[in-house]
């Protein structure tokens, strides 16, 4: 491992949440001044300021920089950057003003963190403000989050409280679909569970605030796979070196290995990585080398490396949710400047297909987006892109788009896919592109009633909702249960299930990789002809693998796929066993089970979690149907 390596693992960026009265600038000043991570003489600074002020306690609030201004407008004013260190680790504070600006700020402050922290008041509970930071941290695909429930000492160090809101939370956070939530009660004001656990909540088990800041599993969004290395500058201080500055934005490079380089898409291998420290063999995600290539190829700025066998996508029409930042609103097929990773394109939105409101999280027509909006757009760029999508990589997934007259930031974009064209879509055409028969000599027969059609009549859109689990965790139970509620509502449904398939269409299929790929790719062949009559499939397969479900996904548009993960733990399912396949198969009597001897590869991306060790049956299947009317397959009812 390298130096630059090491360095990174130990710093951990994070961003802090909260409205004014929260006791943002508190909890963070006491985390300062308890983890003895300021300076002497600013400690000092601060004590004789607060015996100025006459109270006894020292105001932790003054520990916090850029304290005047908001001291004195009682608002933070822009988003803080403050570092400190303990002996475990660094830390990076993007400090996040809660008022009316926030998903500026939040945007910009939290882009690159690795845990948020949503800070509530335990005597206000879950407030609009709390669920607004949640929602943007999930969107900004914040691995870790912690809910810190302040001012505990006003109610008492109450465990009733504190559970509540915890309840309530996690109500909520279920919709967002955020994992790797920690509640830690606490009072910044008195410092029970910051730095020290203190002893006014002997019923709280769990880490304190730093401990858990110093513990929790940084990299975790760090994307070490697909290597993607955008090139900043060409290095050409003589005839004898050309070398190319950056920063690898993902994965990883080796000297001697192949690599192509795109837009041109030449081939050539590293020939040296070069550092301010002198040559490497390896350069890892984030650091900040020059390469030098075997070939004289002809790259400049915006360029980018990736490997041979890992390519990027490449479109000039991309899917993505933006972040209107500027005061001027959105113009539509305006022209914009789009900063993608080092690269600097012409593009424009040339569709806005709804604006979401943070509040309710409801979907809504809108015209243009305006400061601190949120929206889903189609962009067009005059020259294509190479990215991949957000969700796996946050630097070749996210760009920005600059006024050309002011040349101001106006917006923050993170790509969600290729662009498809809606009515396309609504057509089957895109279907057909999908489909590659193997004898040339077949052609799509155009159904005679389009899916539009079908969708009017019908009155919801057509869906594939696609369970995967290990066997018995519960997935054709929640099908089941949402398939009569969806019937008795009047919606057409279609259910299949891999046992049953199994018995018929797939009766020729075993375990085997090859096979299971085999068996999910018949399945979602048949959910999809369903799908484009106007059916709401309900697709319930162990898919343990995560390239199978992908191609699944691929056959139909984007926001018709659900994938839902029925998450329960191995141990439950093995102790259920209710077909009594795991005995079996623990015993050897069946060759590669899932769980057993064959893997699952746990979804990653998918659209909803659902935990059937934790939930029962009735609230997953609201929890569905709640998502469904969400992403818009089923309209609200009133
Ligand atoms: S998948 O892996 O190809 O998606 P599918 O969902 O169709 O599997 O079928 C899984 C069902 O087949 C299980 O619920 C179980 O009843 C049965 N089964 C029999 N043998 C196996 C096995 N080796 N692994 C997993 N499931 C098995």
């Amino acid at each position: 491992m390298t130096n630059q390596t090491e360095h990174q693992i130990e710093l951990l960026r994070f961003s802090t949440a909260g409205s004014v009265d929260d006791g943002k600038s508190t909890l963070i000043g006491r985390l300062l001044y308890d983890s003895k991570s300021i300076f002497e003489d600013q400690i000092e600074a601060v004590e004789r300021a607060s015996r100025d002020r006459g109270d006894g306690e020292v105001d932790l609030a003054l520990v916090t920089d850029g304290l005047r201004a908001e001291r004195e407008q009682k608002i933070t004013i822009d988003v803080a950057y403050r570092y400190f260190a303990t002996p475990k680790r660094k830390f990076i504070i993007a400090d996040t003003p809660g008022h009316i600006q926030y998903t500026r700020n939040m945007v910009t402050g939290a882009s690159t963190a690795e845990l948020a922290i949503i800070l509530i008041d335990a005597r206000n509970g879950v407030l609009t403000q709390s669920k607004r930071h949640s929602f943007l941290a999930a969107l900004l695909e914040i691995p870790h989050i912690v809910v810190a429930i302040n001012k505990m000492d006003l109610v008492d160090y109450s465990q009733a409280v504190y559970e509540q809101i915890m309840a309530d939370y996690n109500t909520f956070s279920r919709k967002l679909n955020v994992q790797g939530v920690t509640y830690i009660p606490l009072s910044a004001l008195r410092g029970d569970n910051v730095v020290d656990k203190g002893d006014n909540m002997p019923w709280y088990d769990g880490p304190t605030l730093l401990h858990h800041l110093e513990n929790v599993n940084v990299g975790a969004s760090l994307n070490n796979v697909d290597f993607r290395y955008p090139v900043q500058y060409v290095i050409r201080p003589n005839q004898n070196f050309r070398g190319y500055a950056g920063q690898v934005a993902s994965g990883r490079v080796a000297v001697g290995e192949e690599v192509l380089i795109f837009p041109s898409g030449l081939p050539s291998k590293v020939a040296s990585i070069v550092t301010a420290v002198g040559e490497q063999k390896q350069a890892n995600v984030g650091d900040a080398v020059v390469l030098t290539l075997e070939d004289e190829i002809d790259i400049s700025r915006g360029d980018m490396l990736v490997r041979k066998r890992n390519l990027p996508q490449k479109s000039n029409r991309v899917d993505a949710t933006l972040c209107w930042m500027s005061a001027e609103p959105l113009k539509p097929q305006g022209s914009y400047w789009v900063q993608h990773t080092t690269r600097l394109v012409k593009g424009f939105v040339a569709e806005l297909n709804y604006k979401i409101d943070v509040d309710t999280m409801h979907r809504e027509a809108a015209d243009t987006l305006v400061l601190n909006e949120i929206g889903r757009v189609q962009l067009t760029t005059t020259q294509p892109l190479y990215y991949d999508r957000y969700q796996i990589n946050r630097t070749t997934g996210s760009f920005i788009l600059i006024d050309p007259a002011t040349n101001n930031t106006v917006a923050a974009g993170m790509i969600r896919g290729q662009s498809r064209d809606l009515d396309d879509l609504l057509a089957g055409e895109v279907d057909v592109v999908a489909a590659r028969p193997k004898s040339r000599d077949v052609v799509w027969e155009q159904e005679g009633i389009s899916l539009a059609d079908r969708e009017s009549r019908n009155g919801h859109k057509a869906a594939i909702l696609w369970f995967t689990g290990l066997s018995g965790s519960g997935k054709s139970t929640i099908a089941k249960k949402l398939e009569q509620r969806l019937f008795a509502e009047g919606i057409r449904t279609m259910f299949l299930d891999g046992d049953n398939l199994r018995h018929g269409l797939n009766g020729d299929l075993g375990f085997s990789s090859a096979d299971r790929q085999e068996n999910i790719r018949r399945a979602a062949e048949v959910a999809r002809l369903a799908y484009a009559h106007g059916h709401i499939v309900l697709a319930s397969f162990i898919s343990p693998f995560a390239a199978d479900r992908r191609f699944a996904r691929g056959l139909v548009g984007n926001g018709r796929f659900l994938e839902i993960y029925v998450k329960c733990d191995l141990d439950v399912v093995k102790r259920r066993d209710t077909k009594g396949l795991y005995a079996k198969a623990l015993a050897g009597e069946i060759d590669d089970f899932t769980g057993v001897s064959s893997p699952y590869e746990e979804p990653e991306n998918a659209e909803l979690v659902v935990e059937t060790d934790i939930q029962n049956v009735d609230e997953i299947v609201d929890q569905i149907l709640e998502e469904l009317v969400t992403c818009g397959i089923l309209e609200e009812k009133d």
